[in-house]
C-alpha cells in the first residue's frame, strides 16, 4: 500500500516515515513540496504521487500563536483538510485525520472517549474542530485519530525544552493543574499503523497509557535525565498566563482502539524512558543535567 504523509518534516510525520521504513511505500511531503491551503495543491499532490492512503499530519501547531493569527490556522486546519478530504473521497482514496484533545475543554475529571461533544477551548482547537467536521462531512472512507502532548524525535518539544532549562537554571517553575496522556511520536506512528492494517474506521483515541499533569511529567523528565526532580516546582496554570486557554483536564479515553484489534499502549513513563535513552545515543552531553 502506498501512503502518502503530509506533514512529514514534522515530528509525527517524521515518527510515520520512520515507521514503515523498508515495510511499504510511505510517501512523505511538507510545504516546500505544496502549500496545503492553496487551491489546487491537494488535487497535485495525490496526481504526482497516486497514494491508498493518506495520513494527513500536517498542521498549525503552535497554539499560542494562532490567537492572534485565527486566519493562518483555519486555512490549514480547517480548509486545506477540507480540500485534501474532498479530493481522497472524490479519488477513493482512504483519508486518515490527525487531531487533538485540545477540541475538548477539559472540564470533564475522567477524561473522554471517542463520542464525546466537542468544546474547545481556543482558536487552535476549533480549526482543529472544524477539520474533523469536514473530514466526515467529505464521506469517503475516513479515519480521525486524535492524540494529545506529542514527544519524539525533532527540534522542540517538551522533554528538550525541559532538559535545556534544567541545564541552564537551578530551578525551574511548572504548571501542575492541567492533566493529559504524554506520547511518544513512535508509539503513535505503531499505532497508526495497526489501525491502517486493521481497516478501522471512525474516530480514535491514540495516547500512552496513563496520564499526569505538565509538573509531573517535567519531574519524569529530570528523573530519567539524571536530574533532580525537587528543582522542579509546581504553579498553578493562572501564575502562568498563556495566550491560548488550555483544557485542564484532557485524557483521551479509549474504546474504539480495542475494538479493532489495537492492544495495550506502553505507558507514558516506559515511552519517557525509550526516548531519553535513544537522545543520550545521539546528542552530545547536556552540562549541568545532573
Ligand atoms: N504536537 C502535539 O503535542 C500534538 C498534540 C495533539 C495533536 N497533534 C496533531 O498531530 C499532528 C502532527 O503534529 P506535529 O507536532 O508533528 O506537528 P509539527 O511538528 O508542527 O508538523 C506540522 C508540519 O506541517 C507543516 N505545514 C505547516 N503549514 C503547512 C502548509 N500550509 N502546507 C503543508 N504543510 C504545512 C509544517 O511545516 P513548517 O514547520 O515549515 O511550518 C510541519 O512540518 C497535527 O495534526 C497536530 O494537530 C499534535
Amino acid at each position: 500500500m502506498k501512503i502518502l504523509v503530509t506533514g512529514a518534516a514534522g515530528m509525527l510525520g517524521r515518527a510515520i516515515l520512520e515507521e514503515y521504513d523498508g515495510a511499504g511505500h510511505c510517501v512523505g511531503v511538507d510545504l516546500p513540496d505544496g502549500d496545503l491551503t492553496l487551491h489546487g495543491t491537494a488535487l497535485e499532490l495525490m496526481m504526482r504521487h497516486a497514494p491508498q492512503h493518506v495520513i494527513h499530519a500536517a498542521a498549525y501547531t503552535d497554539v499560542d500563536r494562532a490567537e492572534s493569527e485565527p486566519e493562518r490556522a483555519h486555512a490549514l486546519n480547517a480548509e486545506g483538510t477540507r480540500m485534501l478530504a474532498r479530493c481522497c473521497t472524490s479519488l477513493n482514496v482512504p483519508f486518515t485525520y490527525i487531531s487533538t484533545d485540545y477540541v475538548f475543554d477539559g472540564e470533564v475529571p475522567d477524561g473522554y472517549y471517542e463520542d464525546a461533544p466537542l468544546r474547545p477551548l481556543g482558536v487552535y482547537g476549533s480549526t482543529k474542530a472544524l477539520g474533523e467536521q469536514e473530514v466526515q462531512s467529505a464521506g469517503g472512507d475516513w479515519r480521525i485519530v486524535r492524540t494529545s502532548w506529542l514527544f519524539g524525535p525533532g527540534p522542540k518539544n517538551f522533554v528538550l525544552t525541559v532538559r535545556r532549562l534544567l541545564a541552564e537554571r537551578p530551578t525551574l517553575t511548572v504548571v501542575e493543574d492541567q492533566t493529559g496522556c504524554p506520547t511518544y511520536a513512535p508509539d503513535l506512528a505503531r499505532v497508526l499503523r495497526l489501525i491502517l492494517l486493521n481497516k478501522g474506521r471512525g474516530i480514535f483515541h491514540a495516547t500512552n497509557a496513563g496520564a499526569t499533569n505538565w509538573h509531573a511529567f517535567a519531574r519524569e523528565i529530570a528523573r530519567c535525565s539524571g536530574a533532580d526532580p525537587q528543582r522542579i516546582r509546581p504553579c498553578a496554570t493562572e501564575a502562568y498566563p498563556t495566550p491560548a486557554r488550555r483544557p485542564a483536564c484532557s485524557i483521551l479515553r479509549s474504546r474504539n482502539l480495542e475494538s479493532v484489534g489495537v492492544g495495550p499502549r506502553p505507558s507514558w513513563q516506559e515511552a519517557l524512558g525509550r526516548y531519553i535513552a535513544w537522545l543520550a545515543r545521539s546528542e552530545p552531553l547536556q552540562p549541568g543535567a545532573q
